[in-house]
């Protein structure tokens, strides 16, 4: 089946969607491959501290990201008195919506790479009376210390672009999955970025430099590849646009001014190039002069059960 065949578009979202003209290039080659990953676990290592943590709690409380995390859930469909597996839980706001559908009976095993992000969760869920339901353990995407199917679904939502080795970290997931089990991901591909600007050149080299903080900028086209290579059967996928069309400092595309701009002077854009950009998006506040849009990708993927 082709993939065009079976995406569906969210009602709540439809929205044209124009894919950005030369997307980012990067280094090809071994040596260029292997120097690109020895960055990115070095840049990896302090970029999920409390400070983006407290950040995540702001810019995931969008209300076009509490759309995509209500899609994400409806198609996981949790049972009450499942065990499921959050990888890279972040804040954990999906860990303890997903508590509530597990119920009492239930576990959401709740993992990240990130010390800070797991204080967050423990936090979360005090405040949202969660515990014993939620349970944060500092664990690797590519390395699960977890037994062999023993989790009736897990769910990785924007974590794979951060994890230069997919392939084991999918091969990991498929593992812990009991038979007909299911994973859903929820991925970006930045070469979907539509974003208003007075200067395209200049929006194009911040875009490509922030696409160097990330493992896998364009996952979302290769995963239902990677999903059957490792095991799993595709049986969905969806696109979830996150749309904004006026400037709201309280949206997802204007939390990520910032950390857009800091991830590109870190990748070497020169800072007044970079907060150039940023002054320019921050001062599009009039009626009209405001648009962002990027697509989530959402695939579905089960484990098959052995014939008899
Ligand atoms: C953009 S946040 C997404 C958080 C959460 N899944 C959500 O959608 O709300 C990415 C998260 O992935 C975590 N992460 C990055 N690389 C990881 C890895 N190799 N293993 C586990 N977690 C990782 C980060 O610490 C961060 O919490």
């Amino acid at each position: 089946m082709s993939i065009s065949r079976y995406i569906v578009f969210s009602n709540a979202h439809r929205a044209q969607i124009t894919l950005a003209s030369g997307a980012p290039s990067l280094a090809r080659g071994p040596e260029a491959v292997n120097s690109r990953r020895a960055r990115l676990a070095a840049a990896m290592a302090g970029k999920f501290d409390a400070a983006s943590a407290a950040r995540l709690e702001k810019i995931y409380a969008a209300p076009e990201i509490a759309e995509q995390r209500a899609r994400t859930r409806a198609v996981l469909a949790a049972r009450p008195g499942e065990r499921g597996l959050d990888i890279g839980c972040g804040p954990g706001f999906l860990a303890c919506e997903l508590a509530g559908e597990v119920g009492p009976s239930g576990r959401i095993i709740a993992t990240d790479s990130s010390p800070d992000m797991l204080a967050a969760v423990r936090e979360r869920v005090r405040r949202e009376g969660v515990g014993g339901r939620v349970e944060p353990v500092l664990s690797d995407a590519a390395a699960l210390a977890f037994r062999d199917a023993s989790f009736d679904f897990a769910v990785a939502v924007q974590v794979y672009l951060y994890v230069p080795d997919v392939e084991g970290a999918l091969a990991g997931a498929a593992r812990v999955l009991r038979p007909a089990g299911r994973l859903v991901i929820v991925d970006t591909d930045w070469g979907s970025c539509v974003w208003l600007t007075s200067d395209p050149a200049r929006h194009q080299r911040v875009i490509e430099a922030r696409m160097g903080d990330f493992a896998q900028p364009h996952l979302p086209p290769r995963l239902p590849g990677l999903l059957r290579k490792a095991g799993l059967h595709v049986s969905h996928a969806e696109a979830i646009p996150v749309l904004n069309v006026r400037y709201d400092p309280d949206s997802f595309s204007v939390g990520i001014i910032g950390p857009t701009k800091e991830s590109a002077i870190r990748q070497g854009l020169p800072q007044a190039e970079a907060e150039a950009w940023a002054a320019d998006l921050k001062a599009r506040t009039g009626d009209g002069d405001y648009f962002f849009s990027v697509n989530r990708f959402l695939f579905v993927a089960r484990k098959p059960t052995p014939s008899p």
